[in-house]
């Protein structure tokens, strides 16, 4: 008999390995590195029939091929999972085949929210819950608890992949949720469930599976303190769709955000808020991560960012104080560290004002994070704001990208941010000179301008 191929993979990054090695040289992790039993597979034999030298060994028939533009494309219809900030984050839908992986720090309520979803699908659709962390009167519980309609929705209780696939053969299910990945395993595999051949191998067949019977698989997936997804990083390569359900602990809020999706786009944004009886959409999230006391203070600005499709409205603060150290400290939570740093740059340059004998500390409030550029003149003016002790009037909020020559940029989507903040009961608005608004929006004053210096001349008027 043949002996069986080993490889070694890292359980931190998924680099794979002909040898163990102690370091895992791609991330550098220690001892991270375990042993899994690759399946055979057998080469094919060669067929030496062809006239040309180059494919040698290559020939025989040609099947398979069909040119691009005559793929069948009518067999995709996407369907609702029931809860539209899901859909959202999916691109639009459910699709059929399609392997989503849901991950999630322990406890934000991965299971709760596909335990609703699949007792309302299940109202339409036929659904497989298998459930191997929780027993099945846990789970029920729960449901009822939360007034779930619990007739139609399967439920296994089961840990081996096998005998699950087993069972969803003979119940075709269109939709089956595995909570968790991390606690399968196959049979085949000699190792713990949870080690990332386990993984790894119980993934593959699940996503097989989905592929030749087109079921939409969710797989529940555990992440680490850093936010990775935990054991293989080659999890994420093997699904449709990877979104991550993240909120922090002392917040009610979750938000889901779409990290892959071979279905559509990922830049959108669910936000979902956790109840007593479970949890709910918000619909309209647009202000619930401004929650600003009665008492204006200096530093603190708001601006409206883009999530995806719509528009976020998000409090910036920052504190400026004098350093103490000869290498004063640059503090970011929620935004690009370096892009502070140059941000301070520009302010120096073409604001006059200088920050390198003090400590600057900015940060995004509710835990949002800022990757767009659009924050770049709040986060200027809130500065400035700290370092002068002026407060900034409440029913302000100030966008717009500046330039390393102090120019400001437009930004995208800039009339709608601007009504969306009206909406929310501003009254002046601060933005790039071309996006003022044609038409005046009822309630606001917007000044458009062009340059820093001006912008910090409009912001600080009075
Ligand atoms: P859970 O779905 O079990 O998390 P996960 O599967 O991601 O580990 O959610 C658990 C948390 O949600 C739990 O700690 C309590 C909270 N929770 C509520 O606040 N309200 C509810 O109605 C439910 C069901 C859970
Ligand atoms: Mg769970």
């Amino acid at each position: 008999m043949a002996k069986a191929k080993t490889a070694f993979v890292c359980n931190e990054c998924g680099s794979d390995y002909a040898k163990w090695q102690g370091q895992c040289q791609a991330c550098k992790a220690w001892n991270s590195l375990s042993e899994i039993r690759l399946t055979s597979s057998k080469t094919p034999a060669r067929v030496s029939a062809s006239q040309d030298p180059r494919y040698q060994g290559y020939a025989g028939a040609i099947t398979g091929i069909q040119s691009l533009s005559d793929v069948d494309l009518t067999d995709v219809p996407r369907f609702s999972s029931g809860a539209s900030e899901f859909d959202r984050v999916l691109g639009g839908g459910l699709v059929p085949g399609g392997v989503v992986l849901i991950g999630g720090h322990p406890g934000a309520g991965k299971s709760t929210l596909l335990l609703q979803t699949m007792c309302w699908l299940a109202q339409q659709q036929s659904a497989l819950y298998v459930t191997g962390e929780e027993s099945l009167q846990q789970v029920a519980m729960r449901a009822q608890r939360l007034g779930l309609p619990m007739d139609n929705l399967k439920m296994l209780s089961e840990t081996n992949v096998e005998a699950i696939l087993n069972t969803a053969q003979q119940l075709k299910p269109k939709v089956m949720v595995i909570d968790s990945i991390q606690v399968m395993h196959l049979d085949g595999v000699e190792s713990a469930p949870g080690s990332v051949s386990q993984v790894r191998e119980s993934a593959a067949v699940l996503t097989r599976f989905a592929k030749q019977t087109q079921t939409v698989v969710l797989l529940v997936g555990h992440v680490t303190k850093d936010g990775s997804l935990a054991g293989p990083k080659v999890l994420e390569h093997m699904v449709d769709c990877s979104v991550l359900l993240e909120g922090s602990e002392d917040s009610r809020f979750r938000t889901l955000r779409g990290m892959k999706n071979r279905f559509g786009a990922v830049n959108e944004l669910g936000v979902f808020a956790m109840l007593e009886n479970g949890l709910k959409e918000v619909k309209n999230p647009s202000s619930i991560f401004l929650n600003r006391s009665n008492h204006p203070t200096a530093g603190s600005l708001v601006v409206v960012i883009w999530e995806g499709t719509r528009p976020l409205l998000v409090e910036l603060q920052a504190l400026v104080d004098d350093s103490p150290l000869g290498n004063p400290r640059r503090v970011t939570v929620g935004f690009d560290h370096n892009r502070l740093a140059m941000l301070l740059a520009v302010l120096h340059k073409h604001g006059g004002l200088l920050t390198s004998d003090q400590d600057v500390y900015l940060n995004v409030v509710g835990g949002v994070k800022v990757s767009e550029t659009s924050a770049d003149l709040a986060a200027i003016s809130a500065v400035v704001s700290s370092f002068r002790d002026r407060v900034l009037p409440h029913d302000l909020v100030v966008m717009g990208e500046v330039g390393l020559s102090g120019e400001i940029r437009p930004v995208a989507s800039g009339q709608e941010r601007i009504s969306e903040a009206a909406k929310h009961g501003f009254t002046r608005a601060v933005v790039p000179k071309a996006n003022c608004p044609k038409k005046p929006i009822k309630g606001m004053t917007v000044i458009g301008v062009e340059r820093l210096s001006e912008a910090l001349d409009a912001i600080f008027e009075n």
